[in-house]
């Protein structure tokens, strides 16, 4: 049911924002993996499209849906960028990054001109981290210190696992998932975050979002 929403709020995005000759930036993770087959089908048709991936496995999703793929420092900017998230509030503000790929695509999002967002309404609610951690990235080089730091933030702090050792993103960095129990002021909390030395992002996507598409069990698609 949910991979089924997933797909519905992915394709109605690809429909409304994805045009010829754009291009287009790929999100990751389960939704954004619909909008990959989407885009894939659009350029089976015909469009002319580049992309770029915001994560290695994505990439390789996209090659085998025939998409071309470039590096990100040989676009200028992107069009459009379709991608998942973890949590979104009422001011689509964002948690990202259960599926490890946040520092790509924070980047992704820095240099796209619109962020579409696709979730099913169950990544909707009323305060950011009041369902799921906050993952923060950071460097391997003194993580237990980098750890303590974190916790000093009022958070309970777990390590990102991955068969029987810490999971180790694109970068090459660990994954510290940081449970707040509802965020109060997150523009305050990713300031006092990316201070942290060590830390390398977070998982806050702050006024990142241009629209949001939410596909809802009762079969009907929406747009914030
Ligand atoms: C990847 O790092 C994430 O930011 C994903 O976009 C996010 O976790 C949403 O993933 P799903 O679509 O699989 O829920």
């Amino acid at each position: 049911m949910t991979s089924n929403l997933k797909q519905m709020a992915a394709e109605k995005a690809v429909h409304d924002f994805v045009k010829d000759g754009m291009t287009v930036g790929l999100g990751t993770g389960t939704t954004a993996f619909y909008a990959i087959q989407a885009i894939g089908k659009l350029a089976q048709m015909g469009f002319k499209l580049v992309c770029v991936a915001t994560s290695v496995h994505t990439e390789k999703i996209a090659k085998e849906c025939g998409l071309t793929v470039v590096d990100i420092d040989s676009v200028e900017s992107i069009d459009v960028t379709i991608d998942g998230a973890d949590e979104v509030d009422p001011e689509m503000q964002l948690i990202k990054g259960f599926g490890g790929a946040l520092l790509r695509e924070k980047i992704v999002a820095s240099v796209s001109k619109t962020e579409v967002i696709i979730v099913d309404e169950s990544k909707l609610v009323d305060k950011l981290g009041s369902k799921g951690a906050l993952p923060v990235e950071v460097l391997q080089f003194g993580h237990m210190k980098t750890r303590k730091a974190l916790e000093k933030q009022g958070c309970t702090v777990t390590l990102r696992m991955h068969e029987g050792k810490p999971f180790v993103t694109d970068g090459g960095n660990y994954i510290y998932d940081c449970r707040f129990g509802g965020i109060e002021n997150p523009f305050f909390l990713e300031t006092r975050l990316n201070v942290i030395p060590g830390v390398i992002d977070n998982g806050l996507f702050l006024n990142t979002a241009n629209a949001v598409v939410i596909a809802s069990a009762d079969g009907t698609v929406r747009m914030m």
